[in-house]
């Protein structure tokens, strides 16, 4: 495991982006895993700059974590919608190549053709992660077995407190997610992790001193071969 405390969040968002322009330079037919959340808008807008400056993503394939239960892909709130208005709409990568899991339909079977995707066109070159506060990553709440693939998560009282800032005042959150399995994380061939800020310290300390442990899934990480942390100095306070 590389850890990279880095200067300040704008140094640890730009070595992400770096790290992804040199995947798909090296393999512009990459399959690159991708992440949503507030951590990454300024990730896709690095993409989106380096498209501007002449990077391509039209062979590239993406997998997305996961996905809200109960939302149209055309919901404002949908991690699909997110995916269009951060990145996809702005570059040249098909929208149809931008794979999420089904928000709407039954998710055990919207789980499994995610699974069947992925390895149709696995594995997963490289992997972005960012991480919950309470130690999560895609959806995998705490107690998530540390072999899970893809499946509905019921999301936990912290991550709906963190994520209803995303929903209007009044409007309903969804009260689970489809997310890739942290087995179905590991299975990438590297992953990037950036996680930013005082609310990630607790989390990034047990993810990367404290024991592998279902508690704290992005633990798992410990077990992959080739990962690499970029955080920021306030996200590393408790290391
Ligand atoms: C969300 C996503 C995760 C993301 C995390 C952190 O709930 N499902 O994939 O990494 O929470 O989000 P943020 O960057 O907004 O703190």
């Amino acid at each position: 495991m590389r850890v990279v405390i880095c200067q300040s969040a704008a140094e640890a968002t730009e070595r992400t982006v770096a790290t992804i322009t040199r995947q798909v330079r090296a393999k512009p037919d990459s399959v690159l895993g991708l992440a949503t959340g507030g951590t990454m808008e300024a990730v896709y807008a690095g993409l989106i700059a380096a498209h501007q400056a002449g990077l391509s993503f039209a062979q590239v394939r993406s997998f997305n974590l996961d996905e809200y239960v109960g939302l149209p892909a055309d919901h404002p709130h949908s991690y699909a919608m997110y995916m269009r208005d951060r990145f996809v709409d702005h570059v040249d990568l098909p929208v149809a190549r931008c794979h999420l899991p089904a928000g709407q339909g039954d998710p055990a079977q919207a789980a499994a053709d995610f699974e069947a995707l992925i390895a149709a066109h696995g594995p997963i070159d490289l992997q972005l992660l960012g991480l919950g506060r309470n130690g999560h990553i895609g959806f995998n709440e705490p107690a998530s077995a540390l072999t899970s693939r893809t499946r509905e998560k019921a999301l936990s009282q912290t991550t709906l407190d963190a994520n209803r800032r995303f929903f209007g005042p009044g409007m309903p959150m969804p009260q689970s997610a489809i997310t890739m399995g942290i087995g179905t994380i590991l299975d990438a061939r590297k992953i990037v992790m950036l996680a930013l800020g005082s609310d990630k310290a607790e989390a990034v300390q047990a993810m990367i001193e404290g024991p592998l442990r279902a508690y704290c899934p992005a633990s798992a990480v410990q077990l992959h071969r080739h990962v690499t942390i970029f955080i920021d100095p306030a996200a590393a306070a408790g290391l």
